[in-house]
């Protein structure tokens, strides 16, 4: 079965990579979420999807120039959901030890190195115990070698947007368990070719109904999707190809 991961929670219908949007998604049965992580000024850890809050807040600057408290004081939500802040990692942690979701967290270590954004990440993932559930990605493939130092039971993933070749032997090279591809680049033989060598692959963003029907019947291990409501409906209707 196809696993459901919610992308930046349930950001088609709810202000991505907030609480409202997490809540969500497990309310509409997602096996799992996928969220952003960042650093602030005084070295927390925040959940946002970009190096800056111009996007998704009514601020402006970079996320490293605010400290956490001036961070709180933004708004992420949008005109329905107004009171939403932007959620700290240990607050998204405090929550899902509440539920059973998988957690796949993106390390933004693209632009900006955020000094010891890795330890600081595998530290909060053990001080909750949640080592079993989480899933590390980055597009950065130096910290997904850098997490499988540190730890190498820690779940990892590599990020990427084009056609690899065969991308299964060097994510393991580098200790990668599974491989988070864009849709685009996720050729029929490179799902089929991951599934032979026993490796994880899941697909970012898929959200059209024949995209989700087709990529569930690909054989592929998880899509990523901003209407998990409407992937789990299409999950449950699929007519096999
Ligand atoms: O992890 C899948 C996906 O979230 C990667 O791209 O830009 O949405 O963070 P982006
Ligand atoms: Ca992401």
């Amino acid at each position: 079965m196809t696993e459901i991961i919610a992308h930046r929670g349930s950001s088609g219908t709810h202000p991505e990579n907030t609480m409202a949007a997490f809540i969500e998604a497990e309310r509409v049965k997602a096996d799992g979420l996928e969220f952003d992580v960042h650093m602030t000024k005084d070295e927390r850890l925040v959940v946002i999807h970009d190096e800056r809050v111009d996007r998704t807040t009514n601020g402006n600057g970079w996320v490293k120039a605010f400290t956490l408290k001036e961070l709180k004081k933004l708004n992420a939500g949008t005109a329905k959901y107004s009171s939403e802040k932007i959620p700290t990692l240990k607050e998204v942690f405090g929550w899902a030890a509440g539920n059973n979701l998988r957690l796949n967290i993106e390390l933004k270590t693209g632009l900006i190195d955020y000094p010891k954004l890795e330890e600081r990440v595998i530290d909060m993932i053990k001080q909750f115990g949640l080592e079993n559930r989480v899933i590390l990605s980055s597009f950065n493939h130096y910290s997904i070698e850098k997490i499988h130092k540190i730890d190498s039971r820690i779940e990892t993933a590599i990020l990427f947007m084009e056609g690899l070749f065969e991308p299964w032997k060097y994510a393991r090279s580098i200790g990668a368990s599974a491989l988070h591809c864009h849709r685009r680049a996720a050729a029929p033989e490179m799902i089929q070719g991951a599934v032979r060598a026993k490796m994880a692959i899941r697909l970012f963003t898929v959200n059209k109904k024949a995209d989700l029907q087709r990529f569930m019947n690909s054989g592929c291990t998880g899509i990523f999707t901003d209407w998990p409501e409407r992937a789990v409906h299409a999950r449950k209707t699929l007519k096999k190809t």
